[in-house]
């Protein structure tokens, strides 16, 4: 999860689409990316040696910055094998019907000492999620 540098045209959007798909598609990377609230959420999922190459690319991207793990491991299978990077912008009324509240206060995810494990943007993107492939 990073914070957006500055507001994406929907042109530079498509354009940055275009570049992480063809690479992804490259290094067998999957994956969805979520901007919400001025925020990108991403999951990706690959070879592990890819996986880390790739977060150190991204680590270093100039197009956003506070970049922090919310979560990693092993999977038996691919939750997206079909999506170099599915991406949607999740507007606040999304939101509210997900967890019920329209600010997600992710300002305070970036905060030292937050149990980011059990951050509702998590549930944001686990039920994102389940809606697609329901
Ligand atoms: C939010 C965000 C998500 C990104 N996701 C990916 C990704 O899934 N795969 C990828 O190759 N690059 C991704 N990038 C782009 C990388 O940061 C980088 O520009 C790209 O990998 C090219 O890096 P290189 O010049 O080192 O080859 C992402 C960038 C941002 C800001």
């Amino acid at each position: 999860m990073s914070s957006q540098s500055r507001i994406m045209s929907k042109k530079s959007i498509e354009d940055f689409l275009f570049e992480v798909r063809e690479k992804n598609k490259q290094l067998a990377i999957t994956g969805i990316l979520l901007l919400i609230q001025g925020k990108f959420v991403q999951y990706i999922e690959g070879p592990a040696e890819e996986i880390d190459r790739v977060y150190e690319s991204i680590n270093q991207d100039k197009r956003h910055t506070d970049l922090i793990l919310l979560d990693s491991g092993e999977l038996d299978e691919r939750q997206f094998k079909d999506w170099s990077m599915a991406y949607k912008e999740v507007g606040d009324k999304q939101i509210k019907e997900i967890v019920g509240k329209e600010d997600l206060n992710l300002e305070e995810v970036f905060l030292k000492g937050k149990d980011i494990k059990n951050h509702p943007v998590l549930t944001v993107l686990y039920d994102f999620v389940k809606t697609l492939s329901s």
